[in-house]
Order: structure tokens, then C-alpha cells, then sequence
């Protein structure tokens, strides 16, 4: 049997190793900063050392005398940046050096480049910069509401409601700013050529960032190209893009020079976004039988002064469980902190800490099982749109999660449970995620060789999406995985999604079936009336695991198609798929779509020496068909990492004089490290969800972090009987 007639069905379901994996561990996976050029020169920014007032004079002339030294930038002589308008989406939306005023700690206020990163980094520091109009910051952490509170969800009476419930809750629930730390630093290689530009990015949306660069850039749009082979991660922070990426542009394109500027760990911190504190007041309310009649939640985010990125709290509030009365407003305060962005299920993450957390204290009051509790307010329909939900398997994850964690065997009292000299601490959380689609185009060319590529205007942010794409074609074509190249990266391919909001697998799956259907529709018509097919017409050829054969007769007569292709002399043929995005579509707005989980966690005690552990979750995930169980075990493992590091470790410390976050650096900013994990098993559910594409597939980047952080506060309780509502959960907090 010829290796064309080897089932590839497979394909989907089955645990792939990465496509890209050799490329990456073998050191050959080229990222934005592995760029080098002829005559590539350095940059390196000057940050404002005040978070308030402004420029009143910089002096250069040391910097700009110094070894190596190319040019020093300011305001005097950047040139002009045009503002982003609608081009897309940018959450600093001022262009760099735009005016005098500083708005926050590590605002960029000049630019060295130089013929090395050492020259321009000496030369950077010997930038001296006078300010004006100083005034102590304002980067307070406690939030009052402002004025402008809006309501962004309700239904019932919901005061009435809390007012004349048997059993309330009314608690206030704090998340503090994270700061994405993706091992790869944000970094841009800027190429002009007098008159396009090349820009190697590390960005999460090649698509976007080309709309942004062009317009503030001043360009058309078909002289921008971006390309992104490899990230080493974002969480959010790679999404839109940042001033730097503007200022090596600018600099390439003035000194006719590449230019290379690489963001370092400590600008990470002010310069390129992070996850925002948020404030949450919960009230829920409920009959003795667990019935929830009330749920009231009112958060504030932090913004900057100049922009505003919504950390939306009440992502999942409204749909997550049953109850007739509801309420979610929102407001923001503003502090003299740099702009916020989206981290990892942004909004939701934050929010599921309150709610969840809120449910676990009204479990207690109502001496009902939190896993019970929700399994009671579980809702027949999304009672916030009033339609029905796509495939939601809630009570599965919940059952099936305590099954498999043991649950049955938890002593409810506090600090009861104990395992060798160790308090053990249980508990529970849900979680939801959107699921939806972004627009998206793909080529996918049958080669003369017998390979196939597929390509599109996407990234892979580091989850898997080149496997993915390759798993697609096989499954849709039956060609074996090794005979697919899969081409991402680039700008100039055809549009495709963006890596963000666990989106890009799901937006692909329709494209990439119309872009195969499409080929082998091309590649029929090539084979008709030709060769061992003389006579017969299109219609009466089918396609089947890489060969071409008669409907009437079987794969194995048939030819493989890179003899189809040769014998009419044709390197290839084309096909091409394009779907749309579910954010305006009818169809999709009947269904409430999305991801659901529960984690079931279990902490280690050990009061004597106060150290807190979390040493075991079980995770229950109902994201749509598994595509590649291998990869996806992947994500929720390093959500699940994520999780315990919002729950018991990340914090970002901005200090009061001049507004700068001091624990900018990896040392001093605690992250969960290998030592931290806990024994992780991943149960996926499996349904497919066919209401997002045929394939049933939904994503799993986020919603494996979504509700980690509130199941091991839950846990603390349980074995602490210290309700921390105040993250990151700390040990004089146990104390
Ligand atoms: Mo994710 S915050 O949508 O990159």
C-alpha cells in the first residue's frame, strides 16, 4: 500500500507532538530578536524617572559624543507619529514623545541608537533629562468608585431581591496589577528600504499591528509588512502594539539604517502593559435550599490618565448561573500608572475570583457542598440573553472533576483533613470562557512534490497553532502530517486571526476545510478528461487521502495527485478559504457560546512552619472537541501554573514617590517556578461544539486559568479557616 492510502483520520484527536518542536529545541526557531542585518544598529529608550509632570529640557551632548552613538532622539527630532484613529486596535494610544507631559513612571522620552547594545545602553544612561511641574504621583491600589459607574448587565429587582433573601453574602474582593513575563522580551527589528518597511515584531496580531504601524507611521499599508515566525508568549501583552516598535521604525527609516531594539525585563514593567488591579464588591443572596435569587456584582478597574483598556469583570457573570435578579456595574479609576492591557482571559479571570469566591462563602453559610451549591444554580439557558447555550457541560465538569479528585471523601470542617503532620485544605471553583470566531483567510497549494502548504496571516503565540493548522489540512485532506508545511508569520499571506481571546483555532477550522475543498476542487478539474481519466468529467471524480480515482471506483486505483500535477505541468494548484468572524454574524448570536471547567484543588498546611502548598488539581474542561489532547494538556497545565502564581505569588509594586513598580525584575517578581507546581490532572469532556465550526472545536487557551486562583483561595479556607479576599494570598495572612 502506498503511503497516500495510510488513514490519516486520525489526525484530529490524536496527541501530535509540535510540528515546530525540533525547530524550537534545536535552537533553529528564529525570533524577532534573532534578526540580524548588515549594518544593524541598536536602540535603547531613555524612560522618564517621574510618573508626573513633565519635560522641561533634555540634554544630549554627552550621550550623543559618546562610542558608537548614531543619533540620539527626542521630540526635537523624532519626526512626526500620526495618531493610531481607526486603524485598529492600541492600547497607548498616544504616539511616543507626542508632547512634554509624562504620564506615567518609564515614559519614553528619548532614544539612543548606536553600533552596539552596550554603546546604547552606556550612552542612554548618560542621557540627562530636567523636568518640570512635578507633583507626587497618584498609584493608590484602593479603588473609589467614580461617578460614572455603569451598569453593564441586569435582569430582575436585584436590591429588592438581597433585601428580602434568607441567606446573603456581601463581601469585597481585590486582585492586584500583574505584569506579563513571557520568557521571550517584547522586541522589534525595524527594515526600511527607502521605501517599505520590513518589521520583525513580537506581536500576537501581525494583521493588526501592520493597520496600526502604517497609519502612525504615515505609509500605505501595502509598504508595511510584519513578520512574527515565533513567539516566546505574550499572555495578552504582545497583542496590540506598543511605542517602541513606533521609535525603531522611526529610527530605521531616518538613519536608512535596520535598527534592532529589544524591550528590557525591567521596561516590561511600564512600557508594554500589564493586567490591572480590580476591586469587586459581591452580594449574593439565596433561599435555605441553595437557590440563588440574587447576584450583584459592582467592580472598578484601574486605568491610566490617557487611556482605558476595560478589565471586564463581569465577562461571565451574567451567564454563569441561574438566578432571576442580577446586577453588574462597572467604573474605572484613573492612577498615574502606565496603560493597562489584557492578560490571559482578561476580565474573566479577575472576576471568577470574586464570584467564586463569593459562592464558596455562601456554601458555608448555607452549610451546603460548594459543589453542590453551583450543581443547584446550574441554568437551563443563558438568562442574561435569553437564548440557549451552544453545548454546555457544566455539571459534568463539576461531577466528573470531584469523581476523579475524590471529593466525596472531603470533611467539611475547617482544618479537619490531615495527612501526615500536614493540614490539608480542599477546594472547588467553575470557570467559563468565550468561544467565538475572527475572520479568517488561508491558501493552501497541492504541490507537484506531493507536500502541501497551508498559509495564513496568523502567529503562533506559542500554543501550538502550526500544529494545529497541519492537523486541520491532514484531517481534511487525508494527506500524511509530514508531507504539510505550514507558512504563518507574515503579513503579506492572507489575512488571518489573531492570537488572542482563544480564538485562532477555532476561526481556522472553516477556512482551512473551504481552502482544501477548494484545491482538490481545482485539482478534479486539472485531472478530468486527462490520463487514466479520459472520458470522465469533474463531477465524476472524487479525492481521497491524496489520490485521485474514479466515485465509481476505489482510492487504491486511483493516482496520487502530485502525478496529476505533473503530468499536466503545473507546480500546483490553489485553494482558498475564508470565513467569517461570529461577532456579527445572526446565526451565531441565537447561541450562547463558550468554555466551562471546574478545578478542584488541594493546598498543604503546615502551620508550624507556615508553608502554604498547592499540591494537587484535578481540572475538568469542557472546551469542544479536543483537537490535539497532547497540546491541550499543555495549555491548561501552564494556565494551571499561571493560577498558582495569581493565587499565592504575582503582585506588581508600584512605590508612591515617583510611581515606579519595583519589583520589575524576575527575582523580585515571584512567579510560579516547577518547585511550585502541583500534581496536575487534566480530564477533558469532549463534546463537540458544532454551533462554532464543524470540527466542534472551541479554544483552550484561557480557560484553563479562568477560576484557578479562587479554588486554591477556597482551599486555603478549608484548611486555614482564613477567607482571604485580598490577592495574592500571603503567609502573614495565615498567620
Ligand atoms: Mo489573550 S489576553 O486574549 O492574548
Amino acid at each position: 500500500m502506498s503511503p497516500d492510502a495510510t488513514s490519516t483520520r486520525p489526525a484530529i484527536g490524536a496527541s501530535l507532538p509540535r510540528v515546530d518542536g525540533p525547530l524550537k529545541v534545536s535552537g533553529r526557531a528564529g525570533y524577532s530578536s534573532d534578526h540580524h542585518f548588515p549594518g544593524l544598529l541598536y536602540a535603547v529608550p531613555v524612560g522618564a524617572t517621574i510618573a508626573r509632570g513633565e519635560v522641561a529640557a533634555i540634554d544630549d551632548s554627552a550621550a550623543a559624543a559618546m562610542p558608537g552613538v548614531s543619533k540620539v532622539y527626542t521630540r526635537a527630532n523624532i519626526g512626526t507619529f500620526y495618531k493610531p484613529g481607526k486603524s485598529g486596535t492600541i492600547d497607548e494610544s498616544r504616539p511616543p514623545f507626542e508632547d512634554d507631559t509624562v504620564h506615567y513612571y518609564g515614559q519614553y522620552v528619548a532614544l539612543v541608537v548606536a553600533d552596539t547594545f552596550e554603546h546604547a545602553t552606556a550612552a542612554a544612561r548618560a542621557v540627562k533629562v530636567d523636568y518640570r511641574n512635578v507633583s507626587a504621583p497618584d498609584v493608590r491600589m484602593a479603588l473609589d468608585p467614580e461617578e460614572n459607574q455603569t451598569t453593564d448587565s441586569e435582569r430582575g429587582h436585584v436590591d429588592a431581591a438581597l433585601a428580602s433573601a434568607p441567606v446573603t453574602v456581601d463581601q469585597t474582593y481585590t486582585t492586584p496589577p500583574e505584569t506579563h513575563n513571557p520568557i521571550e522580551l517584547h522586541a522589534s527589528v525595524a527594515v526600511w528600504d527607502g521605501k517599505a518597511f520590513t518589521l520583525y515584531e513580537t506581536t500576537q496580531s501581525i494583521m493588526n499591528h501592520r493597520a496600526v504601524m502604517a497609519q502612525m507611521l504615515g505609509v500605505p499599508k501595502e509598504n508595511v509588512r510584519i513578520v512574527t515566525e515565533f513567539l516566546g508568549s505574550g499572555f495578552g501583552g504582545k497583542l496590540w502594539p506598543w511605542p517602541h516598535a513606533l521609535l525603531a521604525a522611526a529610527a530605521a527609516r531616518d538613519l536608512g539604517k535596520p535598527v534592532k531594539l529589544v524591550v528590557t525585563r525591567e521596561m516590561m514593567f511600564h512600557n508594554v502593559g500589564h493586567r490591572t488591579n480590580t476591586q469587586q464588591r459581591v452580594r449574593l443572596g439565596a433561599n435555605h435550599d441553595g437557590k440563588l435569587v440574587a447576584l450583584r456584582q459592582d467592580f472598578i478597574y484601574r486605568t491610566s490618565r490617557i487611556d482605558d483598556s476595560k478589565e471586564d469583570c463581569g465577562e461571565v457573570t451574567a451567564f454563569l448561573y441561574s438566578t432571576p435578579n442580577l446586577k453588574v456595574t462597572s467604573g474605572r479609576a484613573r492612577r498615574d500608572i502606565a496603560p493597562n492591557t489584557a492578560m490571559r482571559g482578561p476580565g474573566a479571570v479577575p472576576g471568577l475570583f470574586a464570584i467564586e469566591s463569593a459562592m464558596d462563602e455562601l456554601a458555608l453559610a448555607l452549610k451546603i457542598d460548594p459543589v453542590e451549591l453551583r450543581l443547584r444554580n446550574e441554568p437551563a439557558i443563558d438568562e442574561s440573553l435569553g437564548i440557549p447555550f451552544s453545548s454546555r457541560h457544566m455539571k459534568e465538569c463539576l461531577t466528573r472533576g470531584a469523581d476523579r479528585f475524590g471529593w466525596a471523601r472531603r470533611n467539611p470542617a475547617i482544618g479537619a483533613m490531615r495527612q501526615g503532620g500536614v493540614v490539608l485544605g480542599w477546594g472547588v471553583a467553575a470557570c467559563a470562557w468565550m468561544a467565538q470566531r475572527l475572520d479568517a483567510e488561508v491558501s493552501l497549494l497541492l504541490n507537484a512534490d506531493g507536500s502541501v502548504r497551508v498559509a495564513s496571516g496568523t502567529q503562533d503565540i506559542g500554543t501550538g497553532t502550526y500544529t494545529m493548522l497541519a492537523q486541520m489540512v491532514a484531517y481534511d485532506l487525508g494527506v500524511p502530517i509530514e508531507r504539510i508545511q505550514v507558512v504563518i508569520g507574515d503579513s503579506a499571506l492572507p489575512p488571518g486571526p489573531l492570537s488572542g481571546g482563544s480564538m485562532v483555532t477555532g476561526s481556522l477550522v472553516p477556512a482551512v476545510a473551504q481552502a482544501a475543498a477548494d484545491a482538490v476542487q481545482h485539482l478534479l478539474d486539472t485531472a478530468a478528461g486527462q490520463g487514466p481519466f479520459a472520458g470522465a468529467k469533474a463531477e465524476q471524480l472524487s479525492f481521497t487521502e491524496g489520490r485521485v480515482h474514479l466515485r465509481s471506483g476505489t482510492p487504491a486505483d486511483g493516482v496520487p495527485f502530485a502525478d496529476i500535477l505533473k503530468q499536466a505541468r503545473l507546480a500546483h494548484v490553489e485553494g482558498k478559504g475564508k470565513s467569517r468572524n461570529t461577532f456579527g454574524d445572526k446565526e451565531a448570536k441565537k447561541f450562547s457560546m463558550h468554555s466551562y471547567g471546574a478545578h478542584f484543588v488541594e493546598v498543604t498546611w503546615e502551620p508550624a512552619i507556615a508553608r502554604l502548598r498547592v499540591s494537587r488539581v484535578v481540572t475538568a474542561i469542557d472546551a469542544g472537541r479536543i483537537l490535539n489532547p497532547l497540546t491541550g494538556r499543555n495549555q491548561i497545565e501552564g494556565a494551571i501554573a499561571m493560577g498558582v502564581g495569581m493565587a499565592l505569588f504575582e503582585d506588581t509594586h508600584y512605590e508612591p514617590l515617583h510611581g515606579k513598580a519595583i519589583n520589575s525584575n524576575l527575582a523580585d517578581y515571584i512567579m510560579t517556578t516547577h518547585a511550585d507546581m502541583p500534581d496536575v490532572d487534566v480530564l477533558f469532556l469532549d463534546y463537540p461544539d458544532t454551533k462554532l465550526n464543524a470540527l466542534g472545536a472551541r479554544g483552550i487557551g484561557e480557560i484553563g486559568l479562568a477560576g484557578v486562583a479562587p479554588a486554591i483561595a477556597n482551599a486555603v479556607h478549608h484548611a486555614t479557616g482564613v477567607r482571604v479576599r485580598d490577592l495574592p494570598v500571603k503567609i502573614e495572612d495565615l498567620l
